[in-house]
């Protein structure tokens, strides 16, 4: 039986998503009128594992004046990073050279040491990850699924994904004003990793012609001999929209490189997709990337109430006692799914959801088959 809880840490890793602050604003209020102390640890561990590289020492007291009008920001007040994993942290040897370091017992001292009691981790499949490692070496831990890819399994959706769908759809709307104009096929590259959850849900709602996820490798002769009927058609314009992780049937990934701890980063293959294109239809291409931009502003009012309801229930689940788990969607309500079955696997698209079948309802094509011809 673990003893009762005095003081809670939370904590922001990966990537940042619009909803991060709706998440620790909750959190903190609910558990400051559980009456516990709450601190937040600056960069994901990094304010615990290297306090000295921090003004105010790393850890942060969270109050309700430091939370107060902050659940429609976007980024994250903590900080984040993908980089400084505990369990395989970056450290330079004295001739120069990089090793990865496990200091996972390093940090639960430093728990220790700040009588921190539990820990709320809100992140991706790799602070998940950690999270759930931390709870195996005897921290008791809570997980908030966070990313604007929507990869997480066992929980409907993650906050940010749509925020990050809805800016998305807004672009795609402005760029089909210029495509039509100009007669030009133009190429939307969005992020999500291996997953194709923003490109089918924002090209879906834009009414792109051509959508290209990581679950379909493509043939461009496909997507080009959709162009070529739309143009037949009366339609001089085309917009397709590519998933960073889309790539060719027998073709790799393309990637901007490999960050320090060796995960790809994945990229480029907007450019790649208009050029080729280009020559297959003999038309001009535009590729617009969205990049960061998806990741950036103000969380659309579902994905404030998703962070609000998840910190909550986060602050919930310790105080019923429960660790090890992540809070998760499963509407109407939030429910609570062990933490290692989370981090299982990604969820990508399921080719025969509803969202599928209505792209396929509608003629969008996938560059997996020839477009659709109208039955006469
Ligand atoms: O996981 C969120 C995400 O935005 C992905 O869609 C993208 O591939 C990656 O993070 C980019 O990360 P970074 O911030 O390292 O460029």
């Amino acid at each position: 039986m673990s003893h009762p809880i005095r003081r809670i840490a939370l904590s922001t890793g990966g990537g940042d998503a619009p909803g991060l602050n709706a998440v620790i604003r909750a959190a903190t209020l609910a558990g400051l009128n559980q009456g516990w102390d709450v601190v937040g640890i600056r960069d994901g561990f990094n304010g615990l594992m290297t306090p000295d590289d921090y003004p105010d020492g790393g850890v942060v007291p969270l109050t309700r004046d430091v939370v107060r009008n902050i659940s429609h920001l976007g980024g994250t007040i903590l900080g984040t990073t993908n980089r400084g994993n505990p369990t395989a942290y970056p450290t330079q040897q004295p001739d120069g050279t990089w090793v990865e370091v496990d200091r996972t017992q390093e940090l639960l001292d430093r728990f220790a040491e700040r009588q921190i009691d539990a820990l709320i981790t809100v992140g991706g499949d790799g602070s998940l990850t950690i999270g759930s490692h931390l709870c195996k070496a005897g921290l008791r831990v809570i997980g908030v699924p966070k990313t604007i890819d929507n990869d997480l399994e066992r929980t409907t959706q993650t906050f940010g994904f749509a925020t990050a769908v809805e800016f998305a759809t807004e672009c795609i709307d402005r760029l089909i004003s210029t495509a039509t104009s100009h007669g030009r096929v133009v190429v939307v590259e969005v992020m999500g990793r291996y997953a194709g959850w923003i490109a089918l849900h924002a090209g879906l709602a834009g009414g792109a012609h051509g959508i290209l996820i990581p679950e379909i490798p493509y043939r461009l002769e496909h997507v080009a001999a959709m162009i070529r009927q739309r143009e037949e058609r009366g339609a001089k314009f085309s917009i397709i929209v590519v998933a960073e992780g889309a790539r060719p049937v027998d073709g790799a990934y393309t990637l901007l490189g490999k960050d320090v701890g060796g995960a790809e980063r994945l990229g480029g293959v907007g450019e790649k997709v208009a050029q080729e294109l280009s020559v297959l239809t003999g038309k001009e291409a535009r590729t617009v990337v969205l990049g960061h931009l998806l990741r950036g502003g103000q969380p659309v009012s579902f994905d404030r109430q998703l962070g609000l309801r998840f910190g909550a229930a986060a602050v919930r689940a310790l105080e019923d006692g429960l660790d090890g788990v992540m809070v998760s969607l499963d509407p109407p309500t939030v429910a609570y799914v062990p933490l290692a079955a989370a981090i299982a696997r990604l969820k990508t698209v399921p080719l025969d959801c509803d969202t599928m079948l209505t792209a396929r309802d509608l003629g969008i094509n996938f560059g997996d088959v020839p477009p659709l011809v109208e039955r006469s």
